[in-house]
């Protein structure tokens, strides 16, 4: 019988997600069908009771209901209960077990697009809502030298150190304080939404001090090149856009489900045409 996937969220209806997964799908021969679902805060409870009773064999989750959908489950494995999100549920036998591969995506886009090395590294995140959250777990997982996080809002960044159970060296800044030290830092990543479409002009920190060939990702990819990567490919850094990271998230999703490792290069592909890339 033909499996069905999905992704549950709101808004849900611009998602690329259904497109890559189907693709993926079709070009391994498998008999599965992925479909974007609406569902309200309300509703959350509900749709995962659904998910179980229809026998939907595996979901992705995304804003509003990351945190939220956790009580609801059955297991959580422990990379996600320590980021305290889930992005990716699997059905096994009517057990439902949640995951993320959101920060693991974001660690695995980065290695393979940008040909480094995380171990040692120093590196600052610009920003510390849940994004930032995941993507700080999985880059000391993969043993960063020091994550700093500056933040509009340092006491938010503070917390973010604080409440997460993580032993790697990690100072909070202001964005202010983080301009002035750019030069320490090998990679730079913005995980905050300044400069998402429609807000093109924004930019989430100046980059004055930044050293030649620092690594600077956004996980921003509409548009595929903020105006912030943009000047640091200007200042002479090695850039990188969030499309590595929704894809890689996207394929270890899928292969949590299936057990087959995706075509990342064909997934990247189908989500920039989207985009209106190359
Ligand atoms: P997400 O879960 O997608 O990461 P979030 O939890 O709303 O989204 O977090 C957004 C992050 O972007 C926060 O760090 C936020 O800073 P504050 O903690 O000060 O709110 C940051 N952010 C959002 N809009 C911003 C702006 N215009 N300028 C600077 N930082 C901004």
């Amino acid at each position: 019988m033909k499996k069905l996937y999905g992704v549950i969220g709101c808004p849900i209806h611009h998602s690329l997600s259904p497109l890559m997964h189907n693709d993926a799908f079709q070009q391994l021969g498998i008999d599965a069908h992925y479909h974007a679902f609406h569902v309200e805060k309300e509703d959350l409870q509900e749709a995962i009771k659904g998910l179980k009773a229809l026998g939907i064999s595996g979901v992705n989750v995304t804003i509003p209901h990351k945190t939220a959908v956790i009580p609801f489950l059955d297991e959580i494995d422990e990379m996600a209960t320590r980021i305290g999100a889930v992005n990716t549920i699997v059905n096994e036998n009517g057990r439902l077990i949640g995951y993320n591969t959101d920060g693991p995506g974001f660690v695995r886009s980065l290695v393979e697009e940008t040909k480094t090395d995380i171990r040692g590294k120093r590196i600052l995140l610009i920003g510390a809502g849940g994004a930032a959250r995941g993507i700080y777990f999985a880059l000391a997982h993969a043993q960063a030298e020091r994550i700093d996080i500056c933040n509009r809002t340092k006491s938010n960044a503070e917390w973010l150190i604080e409440s997460s159970d993580v032993s790697i060296a990690s100072a909070a800044y202001s964005l202010e304080e983080a301009e002035e030290r750019l030069a320490e830092y090998e990679i730079v990543v913005n995980t905050t939404s300044v400069g998402l479409y429609p807000d093109v002009e924004a930019m989430p920190l100046s980059l004055n001090n930044m050293r030649e060939n620092t690594i600077a990702t956004d996980i921003i990819y509409n548009p595929l090149e903020t105006k912030w990567l943009k000047e640091a490919r200007r200042k002479g850094a090695i850039v990188q856009n969030g499309v590595g990271m929704f894809v890689y998230q996207g394929a270890l999703a899928f292969e949590k489900w299936t057990g087959i490792f995706p075509d990342v290069e064909r997934m990247r592909q189908i989500v920039v045409q989207q985009l209106g890339g190359k």
